[in-house]
């Protein structure tokens, strides 16, 4: 399956995309960078580097560095950590972003592979938006959109109402929800259902001696925010988008008619309509039988 992940890497965004770059399914087509848990220069740095720890040898393109209609916000360093990868310092690339933005390069990506390919964002998604309003085309020439955000059912987690990344850009998701293009919604319901623990990423560690023990340092940081928040885990939000993208059957999916609130006490929130167009959500999972898909793809990839 041919795959763009648009990312604000972020702790979770490392270890999706480095799921991704493990999985067999998956062809990684190239990353869109994007602010939120970091600014714009570190998260274009940050997918960078993990490109090339990974050995893909796929272009990075710059996107957003703030949302499309509120003012910027200030990155979730206290989440994320200061550079993005918990408390490790700040990573070296050796490549440069493409020249193209990010909506160009999804625009150009979806002309040429037309009908194939799958665009995953897992941050806020500003850069989606901006290729929808860039090529009226753009959304009948991609597969799908799979993306991480949003929260049905359950609380947000950056307001009571709101997810993070819906948060950030409610008018990025707003356009993106009403293009027309085929929509899965990977939210709040399913992904704080799978909590990785710490034993967890020992068993990361000893599985993908590659990338397991620097996925492992850089959780430290990232368990903590969570412990602070009186849980034993944290939330397996963009892994589980990518997931979807291949798997989507170890999910409980429903057609619903959805939409954002885009102002008041409640921005950001993602909540039934009735006008709303329908997107496909995520409401229910089995978090041993996804704990278990998640490892597989590391330890096939390291196997001999
Ligand atoms: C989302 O917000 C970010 O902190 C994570 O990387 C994830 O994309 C979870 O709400
Ligand atoms: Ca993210």
């Amino acid at each position: 399956m041919k795959m763009i992940i648009d990312t604000d890497p972020g702790v979770d965004d490392a270890l999706a995309i480095l799921y991704a770059a493990a999985h067999p399914e998956i062809e990684l087509a190239g990353l869109t960078s994007v602010f939120g848990n970091v600014t714009i220069e570190q998260a274009t740095r940050n997918a960078l580097y993990l490109v090339e720890r990974a050995r893909l040898d796929i272009p990075v393109a710059q996107g957003a560095g703030r949302p499309l209609s509120l003012p910027p916000f200030p990155a979730s360093h206290g989440v994320h950590g200061p550079e993005g990868f918990g408390d490790l310092p700040a990573v070296r690339p050796q490549g440069a972003a493409i020249s193209e933005t990010a909506a160009e390069f999804l625009v150009r990506m979806a002309r040429e592979q037309r009908g194939e390919l799958i665009i995953c964002p897992i941050g806020p998604i500003t850069n989606i938006a901006q290729a929808i309003e860039l090529d009226p085309a753009f959304a009948g020439n991609i597969r799908g959109i799979v993306f991480m955000g949003g929260a049905l059912d359950v609380s947000g987690n950056i307001t009571p109402a709101a997810e993070a990344n819906t948060y950030h850009d409610p008018h990025a998701l707003d356009i993106v929800l009403k293009s027309g293009a085929p929509t899965l919604m990977i939210g709040l319901d399913v992904t704080m259902q799978v909590l990785l623990t710490v034993e967890d990423f020992e068993t990361l560690a000893r599985i993908d001696r590659a990338h397991g023990p620097f996925l492992q340092e850089m959780s430290h940081f990232y368990l903590e925010f969570y412990r602070s928040k009186g849980l034993h885990g944290c939330g397996l939000h963009d892994p589980l988008a990518v997931m979807a993208c291949i798997m989507p059957e170890i999910l409980k999916i429903e057609a619903v008619p959805m939409e954002v609130v885009l102002d008041g006490d409640t921005i950001g929130k993602t909540q039934r309509s009735r006008e709303g167009r329908t997107t496909q959500v995520a409401i229910d999972c089995d978090p041993e039988q996804v704990k278990a898909q998640f490892f597989q793809a590391f330890t096939d990839s390291a196997a001999p």
